[in-house]
């Protein structure tokens, strides 16, 4: 999907830089022209010769490109391109580019492209956490800019967390993916549950379970990326957005979810149920730390939460799709096909823990898609990533059958 796309490569001063030079490679192989656009400290750690060998462009550093008077357009370049990529993007260049402080070549571009503009931020894990480097984040994605995460690893300062740039390939993925994915979902609205659900015992204990939000988010990002508005319901996970169409909404229990999702759902096109919701609750909340009681056994009475699905089945009207998930360990297709009638679903995804490489937390599942005329399809293991997309196909289908 990137041949003959346009892409503007900002470099900034990392040690990371070294990756922007399997960035071009990879770019170039598959057919993409590439511009780079390096900041004065980027020179620093990667040569122009070498990036001008890779992107067979002459490289730009400077506002003026010599002595008699011809100067580099941003605005020209801002609006040539397709994409704008900044990798690797220091918490300096990130701060710049939130803050609008166009001091040189590479921030003047940004702020003149049309283009979408993917960020992925390189530097050492305690800047990474800096409320400053958060905030910056934070105003970027609100500007509709999509931050790839940066990796946990071992840094250039040897320490060992969250801020290693991503992987030239996995970007390049990114990239390849939001080229392909049509917009036919453009003007929908679509909710999504996902995550997990914490139900308090007392002040500092929980029942939950396993669920990473991974399918969830997966959904979540296809959507917004064939051009849907998506509101994401999310229980307690330590995932992020990338897609500024994303509106997530955190909560912790089934009842806060419950209550987004009967809000959300009449104004939507569809709902897409992946959350792992807890299907009891202690009956009461202990205000103080429970005690271990030294002699015996301890009682937890718990109470039914409300069947989110069932309930958005029951206010649900024509036109308006909804997808459940069944999460199983035994006779799957008959538990599967008893959900999606008893739930009024349009269709059910059902993934069996029986399965290698299926359920919680990898980045792997497997499912089948079962649907309302007794159509089950079944796929393959896939990455989430692209399991998303195959629910997504379907979602498509039965919005136009509605
Ligand atoms: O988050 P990951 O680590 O990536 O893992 C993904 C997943 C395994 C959580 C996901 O693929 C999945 O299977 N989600 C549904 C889990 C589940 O609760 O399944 P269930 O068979 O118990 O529920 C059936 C359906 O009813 C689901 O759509 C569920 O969201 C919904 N439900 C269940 C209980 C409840 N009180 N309200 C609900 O809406």
């Amino acid at each position: 999907m990137l041949a003959g796309k346009k892409i503007i490569l900002g470099i900034t001063g990392s040690i990371a830089a070294y990756k922007a030079a399997y960035l071009i490679r990879g770019f170039v192989k598959r057919g993409a022209e590439v511009q780079v656009v390096i900041t004065p400290a980027g020179k620093e750690f990667i040569t122009p010769i070498t990036l001008f060998a890779l992107s067979s462009n002459p490289v730009i550093s400077e506002f003026f490109s010599n002595r008699d008077g011809s100067w580099h357009s941003h605005v020209d370049l801002g609006l040539w391109a397709d994409a704008m990529v900044i990798a690797p993007a220091t918490a300096a260049t990130i701060g710049k580019m939130a803050n609008g402080i166009a001091d040189n070549m590479l921030v003047t571009t940004y702020l003149s492209c049309k283009a979408p503009v993917f960020v992925a931020p390189a530097m050492d894990l305690d800047m990474f956490a800096h409320p400053t480097t958060r905030q910056n984040l934070d105003k970027l994605r609100g500007f509709g800019n999509y931050i790839i995460e940066p990796a946990e690893g071992e840094l250039a300062s040897h320490l060992v967390g969250k801020g290693r740039m991503e992987e030239p390939d996995k970007i390049i993925e990114i990239l390849d993916n939001f080229f392909a994915a049509g917009q036919d979902l453009q003007k929908k609205k679509i909710v999504i549950t996902a995550g997990p659900t914490y139900e308090k015992i007392d002040p500092v204990r929980f029942i939950g379970n396993y669920s990473s939000g991974k399918m969830g988010f997966a959904l979540a990002e296809a959507c917004a990326s064939r051009g849907a508005d998506v509101t994401l319901i999310t229980g307690p996970v330590g995932l992020q957005v990338t897609n500024p169409r994303i509106h997530r909404i955190n909560v912790e229990s089934a009842e806060e979810m419950y209550g987004m999702a009967m809000q959300t759902f009449p104004g939507a096109d569809a709902a897409i149920l992946c959350a792992a919701v807890a299907d009891y609750r202690p009956a009461t909340v202990a205000e103080k730390k429970i005690k271990r009681n030294c002699n015996g056994n301890m009682t937890l009475e718990l109470t039914a939460n409300k069947d989110i699905a069932a309930s958005l089945g029951a206010i649900k009207k024509p036109g308006q799709v909804l997808v459940g998930f069944a999460l199983e360990t035994n006779d799957e297709i008959s538990n599967a096909v008893e959900k999606l009638n008893r739930k009024n679903l349009d269709f059910i995804v059902m993934n069996s823990l029986r399965e290698e490489g299926a359920g919680f937390q990898g980045d792997t599942n497997k499912i089948s898609i079962l649907t309302r005329q007794d159509d089950v399809k079944e796929y393959s293991l896939r990455l989430k990533t692209e399991v998303a997309v195959d629910i997504v196909d379907q979602l498509i289908v039965t919005l136009k059958e509605k």
